[in-house]
């Protein structure tokens, strides 16, 4: 079944199109708790607001874990009831081992949500992301030159219940808005231009103060804008499958190269199968120096996902603290030559000396 464009090259089990990641995720909540009593979701407690608000507008209740160095759910911490469901977040395309995952839900009766917002996959990886849990959410614009997209895919005997938006339109203000952008940054980035420091400048489109409004929400759930057919159109025309090649080919080029500079420390040096990895981690003290230090030498870092992170408890949740706090993401979506592999290396070893001795004049 395949509803809303050609969904066929990105998803292996029925799979449906929204206008954005989170009405993928807000639909998939109401079909679990339809057809399967979900009540509560076991939330990542290192994660962006959209997720949680999502959960709140389908009206379920939140409970949260932590997660370990390699992103994994502690599951010894969480203490499931009758009604709740698990959602994975497989952060920047770096993919959960589920097979754990899956047996201690089957054991407890949760309902298994994959977030796969940072993640892709293909048909032709049968076993990929966005094939073990009950409910799995795209979100094809952080991975692709698309102005937004959603796509839910769901188990077989779920399929009957997910209401289809219909497909209309050209896209609304924010995603037309988005591919503005992104063709400024195209032509910008051609001529070799850093726009970095300008775009930080700008506000980010669908971003939430977490901090200020924690758990609310400016998106209408009750209302969501209907999936664009310039969207569908462009999704049915990448090709996913090299795109995932040469994601894996940069990552290992990358974290090869890192791996011989002494100041900087990769956080998962090789991605778990099935990644496709839209950005490396590195752990660092101070990553939101580093970040803009490398932002402002043309690389796009993030300490994810900075003013969209909702305020926790960072002593009951030490894992999600560091990796908030110490882990940097370096953007792999452009395609890297030999050259720019090496001006990219670089750049990021200057910067992190300059870390290197700001933290240890600070220690000092
Ligand atoms: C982990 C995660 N899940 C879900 C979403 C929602 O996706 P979208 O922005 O397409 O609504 C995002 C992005 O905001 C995300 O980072």
């Amino acid at each position: 079944m395949r509803r809303g464009g050609d969904l066929q090259g990105l998803a292996a089990r029925p799979a449906t199109l929204f206008a954005r990641g989170r009405f993928a995720l807000h639909e998939g909540l109401r079909v679990l708790a339809r057809a399967r009593g979900v009540r509560r979701v076991w939330l990542p407690a290192w994660l962006c607001a959209p997720v949680p608000e999502a959960v709140v507008a389908a009206d379920l209740g939140v409970a949260w874990y932590d997660i370990d160095e390699q992103l994994a759910p502690r599951l010894d911490a969480i203490r499931p009831v009758r009604g709740d469901s698990l959602l994975v977040i497989h952060y920047f395309g770096l993919a959960q081992p589920l097979s754990l995952v899956r047996r201690f839900c089957d054991a407890h009766g949760l309902a298994l949500i994959e977030d796969c917002a940072h993640a892709l996959s293909c048909r032709a990886e049968a076993a990929g992301v966005g094939t073990v849990g009950d409910v799995a959410v795209f979100s094809p614009r952080k991975q692709a030159a698309v102005a937004g997209g959603g796509i839910l895919v769901v188990a077989e005997d779920l399929a009957g219940h997910v209401r289809a938006p219909a497909v209309g339109g050209l896209g609304d203000a924010r995603e037309m808005a988005r591919l503005g952008l992104m063709l400024l940054e195209r032509v910008a980035f051609a001529a070799g231009v850093n726009v970095l420091a300008l775009k930080d400048r700008l506000p980010v489109i669908d971003v939430t103060d977490a901090a200020a409004r924690p758990m609310t929400t400016a998106t209408d759930y009750g209302h969501p804008p209907a999936p664009s057919r310039l969207v569908a159109h462009a999704l049915g025309h990448v090709d996913w499958e090299a795109l995932i090649r040469r994601r894996r080919q940069t990552y290992a080029a990358l974290a090869g190269a890192l791996a011989r500079v002494p100041t900087v420390t990769l956080a998962i040096p090789q991605p778990p199968p099935g990644s496709t990895p839209l950005a490396l981690p590195l752990w660092t003290a101070g990553a939101d120096r580093l970040a803009r230090a490398l932002r402002r030498r043309g690389i796009e870092a993030t300490c994810w996902p900075w003013g969209e992170q909702p305020p926790f408890d960072h002593a009951r949740f030490p894992g999600a603290a560091r990796w908030l706090t110490a882990s940097v993401w370096l953007p792999l979506t452009a395609p890297l030559s030999p050259r720019r592999l090496a001006r990219y290396v670089d750049a990021v070893a200057d910067a992190a000396r300059e870390q290197h001795a700001h933290t240890g004049a600070r220690a000092a």
